[in-house]
């Protein structure tokens, strides 16, 4: 870690999490792409290696609370800290509220993983 700050992206693997990540990366940050294709995360991370970026990749769909949790212990783990949280994952409203009981324990994980940002 160049400067000694790790972030997580998440929905990294296109779009503005992957505009997001590539920023954060050329300034030494580590950056982990959260994709829930793990395939296209890892086709997004080497486009980022090969620009001279730290990158690694983590499965992760945002209406899974389950990934919530093993993306905290991911960090936790590796890690034991997380400097930077970036959500660029797209999901619809609705289909987030339908989720409701995952989505009491997205909040949660979220929380989590904010706590590991101290
Ligand atoms: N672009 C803008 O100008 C703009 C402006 C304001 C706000 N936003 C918001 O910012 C977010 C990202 O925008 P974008 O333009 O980058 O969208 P995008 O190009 O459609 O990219 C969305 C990213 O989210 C991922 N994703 C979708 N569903 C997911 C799920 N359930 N779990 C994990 N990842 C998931 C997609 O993965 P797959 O490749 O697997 O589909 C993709 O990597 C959206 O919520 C958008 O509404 C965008």
């Amino acid at each position: 870690m160049e400067n000694g700050k790790v972030a997580f992206i998440t929905g990294a693997n296109r779009g503005l999490g992957l505009e997001t990540a590539r920023e954060l990366g050329k300034q030494g940050i580590v950056v982990v792409l959260g994709s829930r294709d793990p395939k296209k995360g890892e086709a997004a991370a080497v486009k980022l290696r090969d620009e001279g970026i730290t990158a690694e990749t983590l499965g992760f769909d945002v209406t899974k609370s389950q990934d919530h949790q093993k993306a905290y212990d991911y960090f936790a783990k590796k890690y034991g800290r997380l400097d930077r949280l970036r959500c660029c994952a797209k999901h619809s409203r609705r289909t987030f509220l339908r989720l409701s009981h995952s989505r009491k324990n997205c909040c949660r994980s979220y929380a989590k993983l904010r706590q590991a940002e101290s």
